[in-house]
């Protein structure tokens, strides 16, 4: 199959092409290299530099390409930076994304695969969070992967096109190859490991009067792979119909949590600061993956906090300014 990936440069995007470069398939990859890196990019993947925001652009790709599949990662993604700059988000996820179903319609790709968020559910009522749960997005970055969900849904009832909502939770962990490497670095993992490389002095925590077991969020760590796995079987089931899933590991670690792991990981002390909460954060985000384990045999890999930590450090240790060696 042939098939578009946006945003193939980025952190999980990279890692699903690599993943579909291993499972045969041909892959061109549509990115703007704003937060992703050319490195890493699989070799044998086609790479065109492009913006979505910039409409004809993107549908001369697609014109020319004629993709059997779209699969759509390049996002804002930031649930913080959300809050403070909403338009920011409310405005380019959205365009973006709907200049690309634009051309997918206009040229007959009836097939999509969109990268969604655990933070469609806000505050959940329900831990494990399945898929129908109330959606309540808890940013505006929710707020615009749901726009783009409900668009999939028209583009279905309108064009019969056939959609996948994968809903990630906390993308974490490294392929040998491609791993975390954004500037700049919010995310708590490699920001933990960039302590441990001596670059930074300590890991502040936000906010430790959480409803918790140790007062610190929970969240649901899930491999990079993992979930790049899960795009290639939601793709196979295209064939039988839209779908939308949830995809984590289906159980919850704290920041202290992590933070120990890491410690035993890598061997260093990782100095933590507790400072305050960080707006937008709800306090314990958990999936429940039972839809996609059920309906296509997926299941973690990596379904350790320790051996997801280990693969980061291992990427980390070999690429300790990231990309930029
Ligand atoms: N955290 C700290 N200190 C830091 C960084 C993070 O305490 O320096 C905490 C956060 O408060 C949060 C947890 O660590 O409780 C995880 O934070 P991340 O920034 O690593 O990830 P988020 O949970 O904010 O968001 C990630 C993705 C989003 C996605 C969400 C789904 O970035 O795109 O997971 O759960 F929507």
């Amino acid at each position: 199959m042939r098939v578009l990936v946006t945003g193939g440069a980025g952190y999980v995007g990279s890692v699903a092409v690599e993943e579909l470069v291993r499972a045969g398939e041909e892959v061109l990859v549509f990115d703007n290299l704003s937060f992703g890196h050319r490195e890493a990019v699989h070799p044998v993947a086609e790479f065109v530099y492009g913006e979505l925001a910039d409409a004809q652009a993107i549908d001369g790709v697609v014109a020319n390409y004629k993709p059997d599949v779209i699969m759509h990662f390049a996002a804002r993604s930031l649930v913080g930076e959300s809050v403070s700059k909403p338009f920011l988000y409310l405005r380019d996820n959205v365009n973006c994304g709907s200049n690309l179903f634009e051309s997918a319609v206009a040229h007959g790709v009836d097939r999509i695969i969109l990268s969604s968020t655990a933070n469609l559910f806000g505050e959940p009522d329900r831990i494990p969070i399945s898929e129908d749960e109330p959606i309540r997005p808890g940013s505006p970055y929710g707020e615009s992967k749901y726009t783009l969900e409900r668009s999939l849904q028209w583009l279905e009832r309108m064009f019969g096109v056939r959609y996948a909502c994968l809903r990630y939770f906390n993308a974490s962990g490294a392929s040998p190859e491609r791993g975390e490497d954004h500037d700049p670095e919010t995310h708590l993992i490699p920001l933990v490991l960039q302590v441990a490389l001596g670059r930074r002095d300590h890991i502040t925590i936000f906010g430790d009067d959480y409803a918790t077991v140790d007062g610190t969020c929970v969240r649901d760590y899930i491999h990079v792979t993992d979930l790049a796995r899960a795009h290639i079987a939601a793709m196979r089931a295209l064939d039988h119909g839209s779908r939308t899933y949830n995809l984590g590991n289906g159980r919850g670690f704290s920041v202290r949590e992590v933070i120990e792991t890491a410690r035993e990981v890598t061997g260093h002390p990782i100095p933590a600061i507790v400072g305050p909460r960080r707006a937008g954060d709800p306090a314990v985000l958990v999936a429940s993956s039972d839809k996609i384990h059920r309906e296509q045999g997926w299941q973690p890999e990596f379904a350790d906090l320790r051996d997801i930590i280990e693969t980061a450090w291992h990427w980390h240790s070999t690429h300790p300014h990231g990309y930029r060696e």
